[in-house]
């Protein structure tokens, strides 16, 4: 007999049936952040965040649900909205609203309009605190919610364009309240984005095309954090790595590393899967889907569904068809086809899991330390956009390698004065 799951906790979700799903993967992402648990322990004990209303905007995976639980362990109201239509797991916002009773307003596949209307239902919690990835929540409250902005006394940003996106703001005097940018952080950066985004966007590449990578040609546009970790996990995998950048230095640092360098023009005409992830427009567009093989596949992995001139493509094509789940052909005229993959949304989390739980361990342990630290000193910021203090990232670092089992060395106090000195060590 079906049975129908109610809840007292406010919500927007697919389905509360999936919790019991949702549940077993969050426990199973848990076991993998050591770090994230090593905190959540020490905010049970000390409540640095009791009775602080906070509004997160972030992809609702398993991950974020060990955030969302810290945080409501560590004393917070926390409300969880998608910051991405595609990147939603139905299964684990149920869990979160039925298993933990945080309110969740996210569904995969949700329009634009669903989309904000979750993102002001979060911002009707009326917020002191936001969270986002993508700078979607502050942006909507500023030009939608000017009602709710005056409680909120700071926030946090995650990802490369979010913090580009404050930084205009505040460039532009702009920016409502101090925002500490996450994604700064060293040990945010240097592993999300390079390794995390690097696996995870070929599993998605792969789950929804079950494509060989080996002996392919796979072009990475864009060589920054993202893409260095993107290429270097296709290279692995056996494939023909081309790099376009439109920074010489990174350029260069592509060629040294051994890739094909070329203009994007180039490599349209030789490229067999080409992925974006440049946080830039239109990086992908006509005179390129003109002279691509019959049969390539193009994806993005970076945040916004830009980086891709999807409605060039849609102008270009005679048909379209879904041909597997994510992957949507466009025929042209002369017969080529031109396969693109979730809907040029991010596509590790629109195909595949997102990131491992091991990463973003992680980037949720500077997410959940620079929450502690507003609480404790928004009083003294500025409303600029500010990066994780030194010793948070530092302390990050030390949690993740002690739950590794690594060990390092420590300076003696004689190499302390000589690095400290003008001394040569005679
Ligand atoms: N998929 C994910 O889960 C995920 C994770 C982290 C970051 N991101 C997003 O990925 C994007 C990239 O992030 P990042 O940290 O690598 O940024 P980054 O600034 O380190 O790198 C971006 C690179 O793209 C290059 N670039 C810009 N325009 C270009 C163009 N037209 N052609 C070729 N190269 C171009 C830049 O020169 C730069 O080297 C951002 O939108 C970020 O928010 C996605």
């Amino acid at each position: 007999m079906a049975t129908t799951t109610v809840t007292q906790t406010p919500c927007d979700v697919k389905n509360l049936e999936l919790a019991d799903l949702g549940k077993r993967r969050i426990e199973w992402a848990n076991q993998s952040m050591p770090v994230l648990q090593s905190i959540r322990k020490d905010f049970i004990k000390n409540q640095p965040l009791k009775g602080l209303r906070v509004a997160a905007c972030l992809h609702v995976t398993t991950e974020t649900a060990n955030l969302m639980i810290t945080l409501r362990d560590g004393g917070a109201d926390a409300v969880l909205c998608a910051s991405n239509p595609l990147s939603t797991q139905d299964d684990v916002a149920a869990s979160l609203v039925r298993d933990y009773g945080i309110p969740v307003y996210a569904i995969k596949g949700e329009d634009n309009d669903t989309y904000y209307s979750h993102i002001m239902a979060a911002l009707d919690f009326k917020p002191q605190v936001t969270m986002d990835d993508g700078a979607d929540l502050v942006s909507t409250a500023i030009t939608k919610r000017k009602d709710v902005v005056g409680e909120i006394i700071a926030g946090t940003e995650e990802t490369t364009t979010g913090v580009i996106r404050l930084r205009a703001m505040a460039k532009a005097g702009e920016l409502p309240y101090p925002i500490i940018a996450v994604n700064d952080a060293l040990t945010k950066h240097m592993f999300d984005n390079r390794y995390g985004t690097g696996q995870s966007t070929i599993d998605g590449v792969i789950r929804c095309t079950n494509t060989l990578l080996a002996g392919s040609k796979f072009v990475v546009a864009g060589y920054g954090w993202c893409g260095r970790g993107l290429a270097s996990r296709a290279r692995g995998m056996g494939a023909d790595v081309i790099v376009t950048e439109i920074d010489p230095i990174k350029a260069i640092e592509a060629v040294m590393d051994g890739y094909r360098v070329m203009s994007m023009n180039e490599a349209a005409k030789i490229g067999d899967v080409f992925v974006t992830v440049t946080g830039n427009k239109n990086v992908l567009s006509k005179d390129h889907f003109a002279a691509m093989k019959d049969g390539a596949v193009v994806a993005n992995s970076g945040h916004f569904n830009v980086e891709i001139d999807i409605p060039a493509l849609e102008k270009m094509a005679k048909s379209k068809r879904q041909t597997r789940e994510f992957v949507d052909e466009y025929a042209m005229g002369d017969g080529r086809k031109v396969y693109l993959l979730g809907e040029g949304r991010l596509i590790n989390l629109a195909a595949a899991e997102g990131h491992p739980a091991s990463v973003m361990d992680m980037s949720f342990a500077n997410q959940a330390l620079s929450l502690e630290y507003l609480v404790k000193n928004h009083k003294s910021l500025e409303k600029i956009v500010y990066a994780v203090p030194t010793d948070l990232d530092k302390k990050v670092a030390k949690l993740k390698l002690e739950a590794m089992g690594v060990k390092i060395d420590k300076l003696t106090p004689e190499q302390e004065e000589y690095l400290a000195s003008w001394s040569e060590g005679t």
